[in-house]
């Protein structure tokens, strides 16, 4: 199956691209330290599909995620929702800025594709 490849260095430090993976959108955030320290200071027992931000993630400073919301699969927006991440509009779930579902409908987090870095050639490759 196709590979997609993005360039690490394309993508500055606090913003997103949104790239296509077998027909489906794909995020990847380059993460700030402040958005890093939040994401891991968060109790997972508060969170309806706990997980870690250090399961989510291979390198803190990547976030990478299929941007499909785990309700009924709209495209959440970025840089928006009350937990400073994404706010799918369809009908109002809140991500965090590790992709976690925080409110509204949406019952997962936004899943993980596999991924990998390719450091010779600055590529994250999904
Ligand atoms: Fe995202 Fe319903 S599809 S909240």
């Amino acid at each position: 199956l196709a590979k997609v490849e993005v360039s690490m260095s394309s993508i500055p430090l606090a913003k997103n691209v949104i790239i296509k993976w077998r027909g489906k959108p794909v995020f990847i955030r380059h993460r700030t330290e402040d958005e890093i320290k939040e994401a891991r200071s968060v109790d997972i027992k508060t969170l309806r599909d706990p997980q870690t931000d250090e399961d989510r993630v291979k390198r803190p400073e990547w976030l990478v995620m299929l941007g499909v919301c785990t309700h009924l699969g709209c495209v959440p927006i970025g840089e928006s929702g009350d937990y400073g991440g994404w706010f799918c509009p369809c009908h109002g779930s809140h991500y965090d800025i590790s992709g976690r579902a925080r409110k509204g409908p949406a019952p997962l987090n936004l899943e993980i594709p596999p991924y990998d870095f390719d450091d010779p050639d600055d590529k994250i490759v999904v």
